[in-house]
């Protein structure tokens, strides 16, 4: 693997592969009652996060403490970011303390690779604008492997805010590359603009209509309505967004109850998603924040160890 994870695109499939290897073994220490494993003792990860985040933050401090690192949060608000400080002088800060992984969630596309420019240690990009989220899109796809097995041919629909999503970004490259088939669907303000020729290099299928597409899905994904990256007005109420392209309580019984529903949080119940399909037996919610903690394990694991586990 590469030295840092800014994007899926520095995965290889075989890097895939071994990622959810290892995943899987921390899986199991997650079930035990001592969960404690030695391998990065020693080594400290800092998470920096300029945007609020409640389960990717903490699965990555919970991910680095069960593998023994020191953990430190410095989120954006309570920092010296908040006096005025240069995002390259607050990096730079935290660097020279010697930290050997810096965890970057940040508001601007690209800023987990310019961090990667300015220092030594190992960067992992935990969400950068609406550019890419390359751990969120490994839980995914870790999700559906335990649940569907193998993904090639497997239909996978991603719905939402599309053009605000980077969680949509990394899935859309990561699942093709797995060789599940793609169609994402959203209505024609939230679809991103260019997304034909995209479509067509990466080869997945775009859509208008969710009701055409579920029936043949094999998993679906909604992706949350960001109202925060949004500047004016992307649909005329809440109540079309979701009559469109909400999974309403109808739309999962068009879908059947075998075909896993995914989000990865946080919800807008009511929305993008009815409460009948978020507490579906077939909801994956909570397991995808419970593989995103074994995968975040994997990925720590082998940026900083680099070796199997003993
Ligand atoms: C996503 C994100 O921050 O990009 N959330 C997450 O990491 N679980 C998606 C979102 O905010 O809608």
């Amino acid at each position: 693997m590469r030295r840092h994870l800014l994007s899926v695109d520095d995965l290889t499939t075989d890097d895939v592969a071994v990622l959810f290897a290892t995943a899987a073994e921390m899986h199991d220490v997650q079930r035990r009652a001592v969960k404690k494993l030695p391998a990065l003792r020693g080594r400290t990860v800092i998470n920096l996060f300029f945007e609020d985040s409640t389960r990717t933050r903490s699965s990555f401090e919970i991910a680095g403490k069960w593998l023994s690192a020191d953990t430190i949060n410095i989120t954006g608000k309570g920092s010296s970011a908040s006096k005025g400080e240069s995002l390259r002088d607050t990096v730079l800060t935290i660097a020279a303390m010697g930290v050997d992984a810096l965890v970057v969630r940040h508001g601007a596309s690209g800023a987990a690779q310019r961090i990667s420019e300015w220092v030594d240690a190992s960067v992992v990009n935990a969400g950068d604008g609406t550019h890419e989220h390359p751990t969120q899109a490994l839980l995914d796809a870790y999700t559906l492997t335990r649940r569907l097995g193998d993904l090639a041919d497997r239909h996978v629909v991603l719905v939402g805010d599309l053009t605000h999503s980077r969680v949509f970004r990394s899935n859309v490259r990561l699942l093709t590359r797995l060789g599940a088939r793609v169609t994402v669907v959203a209505p024609p303000t939230l679809m991103p603009s260019g997304v034909e020729a995209w479509a067509k290099q990466d080869g997945f299928a775009t859509s208008w209509d969710l009701d055409a597409a579920l029936p043949h899905a094999d998993a679906v994904m909604m992706l949350r309505v960001q109202r925060e990256r949004m500047s004016g007005g992307f649909f005329p109420t809440a109540r079309e967004y979701t009559v469109g392209y909400g999974l309403t309580r109808d739309r999962l019984a068009l879908l059947g109850d075998e075909v896993p529903v995914l989000h990865p949080g946080p919800m807008n119940r009511g929305l993008e998603i009815a409460a009948d399909a978020a507490d579906a037996a077939q909801s994956m919610v909570l397991d995808q924040v419970s593989a995103g903690v074994a995968v975040r394990m994997s990925v720590l694991y082998h940026l900083l160890a680099g070796e199997e586990p003993a």
